[in-house]
């Protein structure tokens, strides 16, 4: 016999579930796209309470389109490739109004024949990360990063967590099919916000919203994007079905009504001199925005004419990015310092009178180190122009000579190191001044950070200032008394800024800290001249590290990317009688040193070398790397016979010559993707 449940869900809980449904929408949309909210954080709280107990309680009518399935998948291994239905372009860059002017001419000569009047949208440029949703029939379905253009990673888990994604579209022109493609910032406020936490808890701390974005979307774990104060705003579409739309505007007005956020100023401009006005109107408007722009982007609005002009191999004719200048100022050198790093290299330091640059103060600036500082011969008391490009660390561009007092004296670098005394050394052929005593306290500080950095042992919850606490209070002195730490636990609990919870992360971070992969582990070490990449190939070529210890300067140079210089800093680090001492630590406090098979030597590119070389545009040089060894292939960083093929993006430099001379294939970035996708 048959039993039937019959479940009868009283028809007031169904209209309250929908009620709260609504209304939770409602709020996320006056919060994330009108940016006023009606309620408070807490009343928000209560309705979404609600709804989960009633939701638990009646499972029978929980939807994936519920605002509370927000977060519920579990963490993923990795991410898998989405194949773009249309490639996701990147946009031709111009920097000025005279650029700005060529684009309008190019424009106009092609639609010269068409007829009809040309008009521009404008809208700011956003400094995020490009990614693309796909909804069917309304729902959301899957989420990707802009990838390669051509192939993305499937980020829907993480894409879900983010309230300003309608997970159903609003309204009632729903197209069977419609891509949304937009940029996932997090606005300037609440990076900060997050950063002073991360502060706090002695996580390392974000260098600019844009990392912060591309970091936080990337987690394997959506629970850890969810904490994240990521936004998603709207900047066009892929494909849409089902539906006519005849230009940009009116497309983003529909996606408006879906319940997208969109840029606030995006605006039709009619004429090339509105575009410029819009230009200089949004360039002083930067620094009050609460979220990051590089510029503004302008697109011709009607589809048919943006058909007409068609697309370049990476970008559309019809668009083009038109980037801000970077930020300047003027301001007075007060000191110069010099600062000492892990591997004990000296880098000067200006303490400037603090000036705005842009929206940000700025009161230090590198200057690299003695040659550079040579060149733009920097003294205590000159007047500089300071530039901020983008978000690097602030440089200055140069001095003003006009304004040098009479008697400066020029700067010259230190002859001992200004943490421990010791003299300082600069050798041959190198533009570093360094301090080699290892017993150095910045080196040892450094050093450690290193080891605990990402891309090296990657202990989480151990940032700069907590190691430079633990040294100062003698808990550490050197890499592998990190993972002694939870022995004096009572101890470090007492120090300011620790707690119960912050240790039993680390003491889980530690832990894991153990098991890293060999190319982690000999990054870590921090082996003078052996960045990630070269600690992979290391790996890759020897296997364990008693076996890299083995190898003599001939057979080091016998490895590709390995000349003399490198090959003499893994002898010299290995040979140093700390060196073993420390591995014999590590080994005994429980830390792996994994040995690595050798690849197989599998794939269509089996046996290949490549080198990259200039600007990709579809590509950053790491994801070209990662996309060649996929298949099998091997990247190296200089041209010599024994390499196969030389991509060639945008200002090569001389290893395309190299390359010429020695005949070697030469493939543009537009060959090289078909010869990465022939065949997949
Ligand atoms: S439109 C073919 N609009 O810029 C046009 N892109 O270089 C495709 N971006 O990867 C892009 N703000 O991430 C467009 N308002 C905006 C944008 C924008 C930022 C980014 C986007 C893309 C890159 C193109």
């Amino acid at each position: 016999m048959i039993f039937i449940k019959l479940v009868m869900i009283p028809e007031q809980i169904k209209r309250e579930v929908d009620w709260l449904r609504a209304e939770i929408r409602r709020h996320d949309l006056l919060y994330y796209q009108e940016d006023r909210p009606e309620i408070s954080d807490a009343e928000y709280d209560r309705l979404f309470d609600r709804l989960v107990e009633l939701e638990k309680q009646y499972p029978e009518l929980l939807t994936p389109d519920s605002p509370t399935q927000r977060v519920g998948a579990a963490p993923s291994e990795k991410f898998e490739p989405v194949r773009h239905a249309l490639p996701m372009l990147s946009l031709a860059k111009v920097t000025s109004v005279g650029e700005f002017r060529e684009f309008h001419r190019r424009v106009e000569s092609i639609l010269a024949n068409e007829g009809g009047r040309i008009q521009y949208t404008a809208e700011p440029k956003f400094d995020g990360l490009a990614v693309e949703l796909i909804y069917e029939n309304g729902i959301f379905i899957t989420g990707s990063t802009r990838g390669d253009g051509i192939i993305g990673e499937n980020i829907t888990s993480n894409l879900k967590t983010l309230k300003s994604i309608p997970l159903r579209l609003s309204g009632d022109k729903i197209p069977p099919l419609i891509e949304i493609r937009g940029e996932v910032i997090i606005n300037k406020s609440a990076f900060h916000k997050m950063n002073e936490e991360r502060r706090h808890n002695g996580e390392e701390e974000f260098a600019n919203p844009r990392n912060a974005a591309a970091g936080s979307i990337r987690q394997l774990d959506p629970k850890i994007t969810a904490g994240r104060p990521l936004r998603f705003v709207a900047y066009g579409t892929g494909r849409v079905e089902g539906m006519l739309l005849s230009g940009h505007f009116e497309t983003m007005m529909l996606v408006r009504s879906f319940g997208f956020k969109i840029a606030d100023d995006l605006t039709i401009c009619s004429t090339p001199q509105e575009v410029e006005n819009y230009y200089a109107m949004m360039a002083t408007r930067r620094d009050d925005l609460d979220y990051e722009i590089d510029g503004i982007v302008v697109k011709v609005n009607n589809y048919a004419q943006q058909q007409a002009l068609g697309e370049l191999s990476r970008s559309p004719r019809w668009a083009v990015a038109w980037k801000f200048l970077p930020e300047q100022a003027i301001t007075k050198v007060r000191d110069i310092v010099v600062q000492v790093g892990r591997t004990g290299i000296l880098t000067p330091v200006a303490n400037l009178e603090p000036v705005r640059v842009g929206g940000v103060i700025v009161s230090r600036a590198t200057l690299h180190n003695e040659d550079e500082l040579r060149r733009k011969d920097v003294r205590i008391g000159d007047t500089v122009i300071v530039q901020r490009a983008g978000d690097v660390i602030p440089e200055i561009v140069k001095v003003l000579p006009e304004n040098r007092p009479e008697g400066l004296a020029p700067f010259s670098m230190p002859k001992v190191c200004p943490e421990c005394q010791a003299p300082t050394v600069r050798l041959e052929g190198e533009a570093a001044t360094r301090c080699v005593n290892p017993y150095c306290p910045a080196q040892l500080l450094e050093k450690i950070t290193h080891f605990a950095s990402k891309g090296a042992m990657d202990i989480d919850g151990l940032g700069y200032k907590t190691i430079a606490m633990l040294i100062e209070k003698g808990f550490v002195k050197d890499v592998a008394d990190l993972f002694e730490i939870p022995k004096h636990k009572d101890k470090i609990l007492e120090l300011e800024r620790t707690g119960e919870k912050w240790f039993s992360n680390l003491e889980k971070a530690l832990e894991n800290a153990k098991s890293r992969p060999l190319k982690n582990i000999i990054f870590a070490l921090g082996i003078r001249n052996v960045g990630e990449h070269l600690a992979g190939v290391l790996a890759k070529t020897y296997g364990s590290i008693d076996n890299l210890q083995k190898q003599t300067i001939e057979t080091l140079t016998q490895t590709d990317e390995v000349g003399p210089i490198v090959a003499e800093s893994i002898v010299s680090f290995f040979s140093n009688r700390h060196t073993a001492d420390i591995l014999e630590k590590l080994k005994k406090v429980g830390v792996v040193f994994p040995i690595e098979e050798k690849p197989s030597g599998k794939g269509k590119f089996a046996g290949k070398t490549f080198v990259v070389t200039g600007t990709l545009d579809k590509y950053s040089r790491k994801e070209a790397e990662l996309e060649i060894e996929k298949r099998g292939g091997k990247v190296t960083s200089s041209v010599s016979s024994k390499t196969d093929y030389v991509v060639v993006g945008a200002d090569p430099g001389s290893k395309y010559d190299k390359a010429m001379k020695l005949g070697i294939t030469i493939l543009s970035e537009a060959e090289f993707t078909r010869l990465l996708l022939e065949n997949d």
